[in-house]
């Protein structure tokens, strides 16, 4: 489950994990229709005749796109099928839930009971037993944004140097969820798309920036050139400190979002310094997971102006159809 990234680099998806977009598709047809709307679905099919595709994987020495995982773990999910990991998807349902194999019964059946006559605490010790089978929830601003990061940042030197792929995307995670990937249709059963409300997007754009700082800095921390890759992710945490001190400065109740920018302070961003980034990195993922326990964004109003706006969102939004 991608999930496991961890930071910095990309580790397989859990293939044995994966049952594949038609099973969610038997309850979710919105959010399912959404995704078909979005480039994570679409490169699938369009990413293996891409030119630059083939340029970049001939660099690299990938003869086959789908099926090596150099590729398959950022632009495909994968399943084990028998004996073999076939990719059925592009970057898919359970690319950002996590593998359901072990959790789409538990979170979709009211503990065995209906919605009605599940009590608070049966559905509560179902989201957790959830969690623990690998689910990741949208309220889980942390993992969640870890998650988007483990792919947009790119964080592997080698596709960037040698092999000409981007350095990561241009990423902010209001501007980039609430686009073309929102398919937040279930709650509203399918009336509407629902944009996150503004305490939640002030919670994305918080983390969203904290996490980008963290893998960043992960990132420098592991390069061994003195080359684009290590250069453009030090632009990419420059840039991210400063708008996390604006944020501080905006949000004076939030103390914890001036430590993280000391941490990233703390540590030179340059090449064989792999212990100190380390150290500044775990230390703003603490104050990270400090925020999400803390905070829910309601107190976060100082953030507004900061927050981008719906001109900002990238693509376009689906609406449902009723
Ligand atoms: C049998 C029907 C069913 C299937 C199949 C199903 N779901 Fe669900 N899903 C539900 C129900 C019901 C809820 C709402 C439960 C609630 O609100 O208590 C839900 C809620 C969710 C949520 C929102 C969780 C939250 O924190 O509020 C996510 C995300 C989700 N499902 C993802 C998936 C994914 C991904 C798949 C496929 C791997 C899937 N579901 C398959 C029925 C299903
Ligand atoms: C760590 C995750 C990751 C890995 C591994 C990865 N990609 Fe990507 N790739 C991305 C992301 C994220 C984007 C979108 C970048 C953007 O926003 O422009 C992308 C974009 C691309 C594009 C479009 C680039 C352009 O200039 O328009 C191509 C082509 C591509 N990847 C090919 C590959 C190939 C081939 C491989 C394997 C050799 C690969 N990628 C491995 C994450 C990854
Ligand atoms: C790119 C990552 C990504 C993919 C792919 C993705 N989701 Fe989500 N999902 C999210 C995020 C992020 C949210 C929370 C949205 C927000 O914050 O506005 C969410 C929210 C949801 C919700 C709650 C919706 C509501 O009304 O509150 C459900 C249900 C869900 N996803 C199911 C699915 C299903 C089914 C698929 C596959 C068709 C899917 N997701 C694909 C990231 C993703
Ligand atoms: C498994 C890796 C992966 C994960 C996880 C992931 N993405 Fe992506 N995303 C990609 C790749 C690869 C592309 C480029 C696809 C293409 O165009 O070929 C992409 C493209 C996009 C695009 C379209 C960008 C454009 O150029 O128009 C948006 C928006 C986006 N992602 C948002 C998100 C958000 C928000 C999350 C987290 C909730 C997320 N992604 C999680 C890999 C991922």
């Amino acid at each position: 489950m991608v999930f496991g990234f961890v930071a910095a680099s990309a580790v397989a998806s859990d293939a044995d994990k994966i049952v594949g977009p038609n099973a969610c598709a038997e309850c979710h047809k919105q959010e399912v229709e959404a995704w078909k709307g979005s480039h994570h679905f679409k490169t699938y099919r369009e990413m293996p005749r891409n030119t630059k595709a083939n340029e970049i994987a001939e660099k690299m020495g990938v003869r086959r796109i789908r099926t090596e995982s150099l590729c398959a773990t950022c632009h495909y999910t994968v399943e084990q099928k028998g004996n073999q990991k076939k990719p059925i998807a592009g970057i898919s349902c359970e690319s950002c839930h996590g593998g359901g194999k072990d959790w789409i019964k538990v979170h979709s059946e009211f503990s065995g009971k209906t919605i009605l006559f599940e009590s608070k605490a049966e559905a509560a010790a179902r989201w957790k037993l959830s969690e623990s089978k690998g689910m990741l929830r949208p309220r889980s601003f942390y993992l969640l944004a870890k998650n988007c990061y483990g792919c947009h940042v790119v964080p592997q030197e080698d596709l960037v140097n040698k092999g000409g792929h981007p350095a990561g995307s241009a990423f902010e995670l209001v501007s980039w969820s609430q686009g073309e990937v929102r398919h937040s249709t279930w709650h509203s059963k399918g009336r509407d798309n629902v944009p996150a409300s503004a305490a939640r997007k002030r919670m994305l754009y918080l983390v969203g920036l904290g996490v980008e700082l963290e893998t960043g800095i992960r990132a420098i921390g592991r390069a061994k050139s003195r080359n684009l890759y290590a250069f453009e992710m030090a632009k990419r945490v420059d840039r991210a400190r400063k708008q996390l001190a604006a944020a501080a400065k905006a949000a004076p109740n939030v103390p914890e979002i001036a430590k993280l920018v000391a941490y990233s302070y703390s540590a030179g961003l340059k090449l064989n310094n792999e212990r100190t980034l380390t150290a500044a990195a775990d230390g703003i993922s603490k104050q990270l997971v400090l925020i999400t326990e803390k905070y829910d964004g309601s107190t976060m109003s100082g953030l507004d102006g900061l927050v981008p706006g719906p001109e900002k969102y990238k693509g376009k939004v689906r609406k449902p159809d009723n």
